[in-house]
C-alpha cells in the first residue's frame, strides 16, 4: 500500500525478520516502561508476529517510521501495537495503518475488529473512533497496572 495523504509519501508493508531490531527500537520509544519490563517477551512475541505475517511497517525513503500488528482469533482480528514517531503523526499514517489491518480482516473473511486502549490514552481513543469503532467494554489491568477501553468494528 502506498499513500500520500499530506506531504508525506510513505509505504505499508508487512515486516521482514530484518525489521526485528528497528520495531523493537520503536517499541521502547512508545512505551518504555512496559518495553523495559517485558524486554524478553516483547522480541519473543514480535519475531513470532513477524514469522506469521501478523505485523505492517511503514516506511518514509526507506525508514521505518510506524509498525502495526493485529493477532487473529477464531472469526475477529485483535488490534495489537500501532505506532507513528512523533514527527509524522497527525497525517493520516496511524489510520493508514488501521486501513490496512481492517482490509486485511476483510480479505480472510473475518467478521469483526476488536482493539483496546488505556483509559487514560485519549489520543488513541479518539484514533479508533475516528475509524468507525465503538466502545464495547472494559478490562481492568490489562496491559500493566493501567484499566484499557475495548472497541470493536463489525466488517
Ligand atoms: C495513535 C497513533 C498511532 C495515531 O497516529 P496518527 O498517524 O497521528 O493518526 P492519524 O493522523 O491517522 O489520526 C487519526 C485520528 O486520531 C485522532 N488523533 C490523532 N492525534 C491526535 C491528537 N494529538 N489529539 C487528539 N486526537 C488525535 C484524531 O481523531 C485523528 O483524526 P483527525 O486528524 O481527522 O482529527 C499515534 O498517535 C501514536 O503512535 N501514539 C503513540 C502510541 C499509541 O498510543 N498507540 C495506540 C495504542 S492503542
Amino acid at each position: 500500500m502506498t499513500a500520500n495523504h499530506t506531504n508525506t509519501r510513505y509505504i505499508i508493508r508487512y515486516a521482514k525478520p530484518s525489521d526485528t531490531r528497528t520495531i523493537l527500537k520503536l517499541g521502547r520509544e512508545a512505551w518504555p516502561e512496559w518495553s523495559g519490563k517485558n524486554t524478553h517477551a516483547d522480541a519473543k512475541y514480535t519475531r513470532y508476529a513477524i514469522k506469521n505475517r501478523h505485523a505492517l511497517v511503514t516506511e518514509v525513503n526507506g525508514k521505518i517510521i510506524g509498525y502495526a500488528f493485529f493477532g487473529i482469533v477464531w472469526n475477529y482480528m485483535h488490534l495489537l501495537a500501532s505506532y507513528v514517531k512523533p514527527e509524522y503523526r497527525k497525517e493520516g499514517i496511524g489510520s493508514a495503518q488501521m486501513e490496512r489491518r481492517i482490509e486485511i480482516a476483510r480479505e480472510m473473511g473475518l467478521k469483526k475488529v476488536l482493539s483496546d486502549c488505556d483509559v487514560d490514552n485519549k489520543v488513541a481513543y479518539k484514533y479508533h473512533i475516528k475509524n468507525g469503532f465503538v466502545r464495547c467494554g472494559y478490562i481492568k489491568r490489562l496491559w500493566d497496572r493501567e484499566d484499557s477501553f475495548v472497541l470493536s468494528k463489525d466488517l
